[in-house]
C-alpha cells in the first residue's frame, strides 16, 4: 500500500529543499529547489519534467500539450524506457507498451538526502518481471540520473533501456550534436532501420530525425541561440538515440504540439539493440548519465 504525501513528507521531506505534492492530474511528484538547481520529478514513470542549474534557463523540455495520466507516458522530461525500447516487444508480450512499462509504472520514492555538498538524492524502485529496478536521482549543478537493473529470477534475462532525455533548444536547424562524428547508427526513419555511419561531421538538423547510434561517447548538444553547450556523459550505455519529429509526425501526436517541434531535441542514452543488456539470475547492471549545461559566448 502507497503512502499518503503527507507520510512521504514526514519520511523524506527536507524544509525548504524537497517537498512531496500532487502535481498535474493529481499524479505525485517531488519538487527539490536548492542553491544549486530547480527540478521536479513524478512518481509516475519515475519521470523527471523540470531541471535547470542556477543561473541558466530551463534544460528539459515538455511539451504544453503532455498528458499526465497514470495509463499514458508524459510527453517530455526524462521518460525510462525499460525493459524494451519502441517497438522491439519480445516475442512473449507482443502487446506491450511502446517503450516497456517502466514509463507508465507507478513507482515507490524510497530514500532521500542532502549531501554536505548540498546536492540532493532522490532514490526510487518498482518491479518489472522478473528486474527489480532502483533509479537513483541527484540534483546539483549537474543532473546525475542511476538506473539500476537486477535479475530478480532463477533464469538468465536480457532488457534494452534508455533514459529519453528531451531537451529545450532555441530551434532545431541551428543546433549540432558533437561527439558520434564518426559512429555507426540504424536510422529508422520511415519505419526501416537503415544502417549508416555517421560522416565525420557532427550531427545538424533539416528534416525528421530518428537515429539509433552505436556508442559510449560523451555528446555536447550545442547551441548558440541559447548560448550554451549541454553536456551529456554516461556510463555503461552503448546506444544514443538522436530524435526530432519534425513537423508531419509531430503533428500526428496528440499530446505533442503542432508547432512545439522545433523548440526540442532529445538525445537518450541507453543500451538497444545489438547492445541489449543480458543478466544471469542475481545480476544486476547500472546505467549512470550525467547532463551538465556549459554557457558560451553570443559569437
Ligand atoms: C524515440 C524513438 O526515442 O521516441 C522514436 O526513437 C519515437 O522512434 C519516439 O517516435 C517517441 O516515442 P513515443 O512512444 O514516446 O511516442
Amino acid at each position: 500500500m502507497s503512502a499518503s504525501l503527507h507520510e512521504l513528507n514526514r519520511r523524506f521531506g527536507i524544509p525548504r529543499v524537497l517537498r512531496f505534492s500532487a502535481g498535474e492530474g493529481g499524479l505525485w511528484r517531488a519538487e527539490v529547489t536548492t542553491e544549486h538547481c530547480t527540478a521536479e520529478l513524478y512518481r509516475h514513470g519515475a519521470q523527471l519534467t523540470r531541471w535547470w542549474p542556477t543561473g541558466h534557463d530551463e534544460v528539459l523540455w515538455l511539451s504544453q500539450q503532455a498528458r499526465f495520466l497514470y495509463d499514458k507516458a508524459i510527453r517530455g522530461g526524462v521518460p525510462v524506457c525499460f525493459p524494451w525500447f519502441a517497438d522491439n516487444r519480445p516475442a512473449h508480450d507482443p502487446d506491450g507498451p511502446a517503450h516497456g512499462y517502466a514509463r507508465i509504472t507507478t513507482w515507490q520514492f524510497t530514500d532521500a538526502k542532502q549531501h554536505d555538498d548540498r546536492r540532493v538524492t532522490l532514490s526510487l524502485r518498482t518491479d518489472i518481471d522478473p528486474f527489480e529496478l532502483r533509479y537513483d536521482v541527484t540534483f546539483g549543478p549537474s543532473l546525475e540520473m542511476s538506473l539500476t537493473v537486477t535479475n530478480a529470477s532463477s533464469a538468465p534475462a536480457h532488457f534494452e533501456s534508455a533514459l529519453h532525455t528531451y531537451f529545450v533548444v532555441s530551434q532545431i536547424k541551428q543546433v549540432h550534436v558533437t561527439g558520434l562524428e564518426h559512429a555507426r547508427y540504424l536510422d529508422t526513419v520511415g519505419g526501416e532501420s537503415r544502417p549508416m555511419q555517421q560522416d565525420g561531421e557532427p550531427i545538424r538538423f533539416d528534416a525528421e530525425t530518428d537515429r539509433t547510434y552505436e556508442s559510449d561517447a560523451a555528446t555536447r548538444l550545442v547551441d548558440p541561440g541559447l548560448q550554451r553547450i549541454i553536456t551529456i556523459e554516461k556510463t555503461n550505455s552503448q546506444s544514443t538515440v538522436v530524435w526530432n519529429p519534425w513537423d508531419r509526425k509531430a503533428k500526428a501526436m496528440g499530446d505533442f504540439g503542432d508547432d512545439e517541434w522545433p523548440g526540442m531535441l532529445c538525445v537518450e542514452s541507453g543500451n538497444i539493440e545489438p547492445n541489449a543488456i543480458a543478466l544471469e539470475p542475481g545480476a544486476s547492471h547500472a546505467m549512470r548519465v550525467v547532463i551538465g549545461v556549459e554557457s558560451i559566448g553570443a559569437d
